[in-house]
């Protein structure tokens, strides 16, 4: 059966570093809204044009232009075996969005995973992150460093970069917006009998065997 899963969690919570052992394991496509929105900026495409001027000071790009792009993303063949959304739904109106879209792509959710973190402690996560420019593996000052400093452990490469929104001003409204969507969110897939709680305040790989003990019970 198709394992099509979202991954929910505040700005830093860990969801690209989890993403990337849940693609890895299970096979199925990583969807980031926001690494969709970061690729389209750097390429200086129509929908980067659109999105640079709210990602850039950490406010939500309009729902529809990003159930646009969710939509065209999952009807792609790639999807078949499943896929893994990363950062979508972040608004009830993308939420109702998606059921449509699943509904209609004869998709249907398979569970909710909520990476819980006290929002108190990820503006220091998100000001220590950075990125291998390579490969964009993700390392921080205070939690993941490389195990050979300065080179990334994946492709062995030298150079980092910050994300333009981990600046604490960005942050700052990152934490805001998403924190007051995130309670909506999480009551609507509880509802719905999909909604999943794993710690996301423990080691990154506790974190992991966690995300994967509930994803082998599917
Ligand atoms: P997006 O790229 O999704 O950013 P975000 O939600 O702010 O989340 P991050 O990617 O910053 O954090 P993460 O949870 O992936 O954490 P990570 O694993 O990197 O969105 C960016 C922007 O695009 C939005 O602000 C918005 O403008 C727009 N956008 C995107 N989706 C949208 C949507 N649906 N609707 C509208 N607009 C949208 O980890 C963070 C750091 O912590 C890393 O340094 C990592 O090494 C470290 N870390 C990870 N796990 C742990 C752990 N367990 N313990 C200690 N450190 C850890
Ligand atoms: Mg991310
Ligand atoms: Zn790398």
């Amino acid at each position: 059966m198709a394992l099509n899963l979202i991954l929910m969690g505040l700005p830093g919570a860990g969801k690209g570093t989890q993403a990337q052992f849940i693609v890895d394991k299970y096979q199925i496509p990583h969807i980031s809204t926001g690494d969709m929105f970061r690729e389209a900026i750097s390429k200086g495409t129509p929908l980067g044009l659109k999105a640079k001027s709210f990602t850039d000071n950490g406010n939500l790009v309009p729902d529809e232009v990003t159930n646009g792009i969710v939509r065209e993303r999952l009807s792609k063949d790639d999807t078949q075996p499943g896929f893994l959304l990363d950062g979508y739904p972040r608004t009830l109106e993308q939420a109702d969005a998606l059921a449509g879209m699943t509904n209609e792509l004869g998709k249907p959710l398979s569970a909710v995973i909520n990476i819980d973190v006290d929002p108190k402690i990820l503006t220091d996560r998100l000001t220590a992150r950075f990125i291998c420019k390579n490969c964009g593996a993700t390392y921080n000052k205070l939690y993941h460093m490389p195990k050979v400093s300065g080179t990334c452990d994946i492709c062995g490469h030298h150079e980092f970069y910050q994300r333009d929104d981990d600046k604490p001003e960005a942050v700052k409204t990152r934490l805001k917006v998403n924190v007051k969507m995130n309670t909506p969110l999480i009551a609507y897939y509880k509802d719905r009998d999909l909604l999943f709680n794993v710690n996301g305040d423990q080691d990154i790989n506790k974190v992991w065997q966690d995300v994967d003990k509930i994803l082998s019970t599917l």
